[in-house]
């Protein structure tokens, strides 16, 4: 059954953490960067299979804040690729109705890059299908003391912080709470991503490396995610 369906058990909203890249290539002798490539084709198998399957919100980790102590070469590769998924892959998939939003900070990353993405944004921007959203340069930490900067440099009284002013200050106020987040690679921790969203939801882990995960992954976590019983703290 797909959220299409309004199954109450069907997930609307789902955060990957792409994980294994460097191990795909490594096991092929290839160097990280192919890694990366046939991973940008395993986001563009997974963004097709998530509409399909009714989702509605896909958040994808892409490049954290911490990747940057990456060598420079490994760096350079991610953006060059970036700057590739957007001009090849996404049009086809904003033609598929996908609109795409970035999240995390803009500022470090290269103007012509930067501009490829703000491009993107304004030209998917009524798309209604999926909402996909790449955190780029996005660390969890950095937008919470983001958050907290805008309280008080909005003048916020103390009593007056809440939960729904922390959260309407975060990079993307309109990104929901993933239902559930799915690593991939078998590493089982999250890297410092949506820390404050995921606060509920249901952690799916699976070996397969990134560049291996498509439709048959993500139906499995999907149908994992539907077995699970979701309490929120009550009875
Ligand atoms: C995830 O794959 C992609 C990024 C972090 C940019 P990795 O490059 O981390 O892959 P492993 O963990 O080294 O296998
Ligand atoms: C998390 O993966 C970041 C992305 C997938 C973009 P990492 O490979 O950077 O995380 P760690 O270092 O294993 O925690
Ligand atoms: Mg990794």
């Amino acid at each position: 059954m797909t959220a299409e369906s309004g199954d109450p058990a069907a997930a609307r909203s789902v955060a990957i953490i792409m994980d294994g890249n460097g191990r795909w290539a490594a096991a092929r002798g290839l160097p990280v960067a192919e890694g990366h490539r046939e991973g940008a084709r395993a986001l563009r198998r997974t963004v097709e299979a998530a509409i399909d399957l009714g989702v509605r919100s896909l958040s994808v980790y892409a490049f954290s804040t911490e990747n940057w102590a990456r060598p420079p070469e490994e760096v350079e590769s991610i953006m060059e690729l970036l700057g590739e998924t957007i001009d090849r892959e996404l049009p086809d998939l904003a033609e598929q109705g996908v609109r795409t939003r970035f999240v995390g900070r803009r500022d470090r990353i290269p103007e012509q890059l930067r501009a490829k993405m703000e491009t993107l944004e304004a030209e998917t921007a009524s798309n209604e299908r999926l909402h996909l959203w790449i955190a780029f340069d996005y660390g969890s930490r950095s937008e919470l003391v983001e958050a907290v900067r805008r309280i008080v440099s909005d003048g916020v009284r103390a009593e007056d912080v809440t939960e729904q002013a922390i959260a309407g200050r975060l990079l993307a106020p309109e990104l929901p709470d993933p239902d559930l987040v799915i690593r991939t690679s078998g590493e089982q921790r999250l890297s410092n991503f949506l820390l404050w969203q995921s606060a509920y939801s249901e952690l799916v882990f699976t070996d397969t490396l990134w560049p291996d995960f498509g439709e048959d992954g993500l139906r499995a976590a999907l149908a994992e995610y539907a077995s699970r019983g979701r309490r929120f703290g009550a009875r």
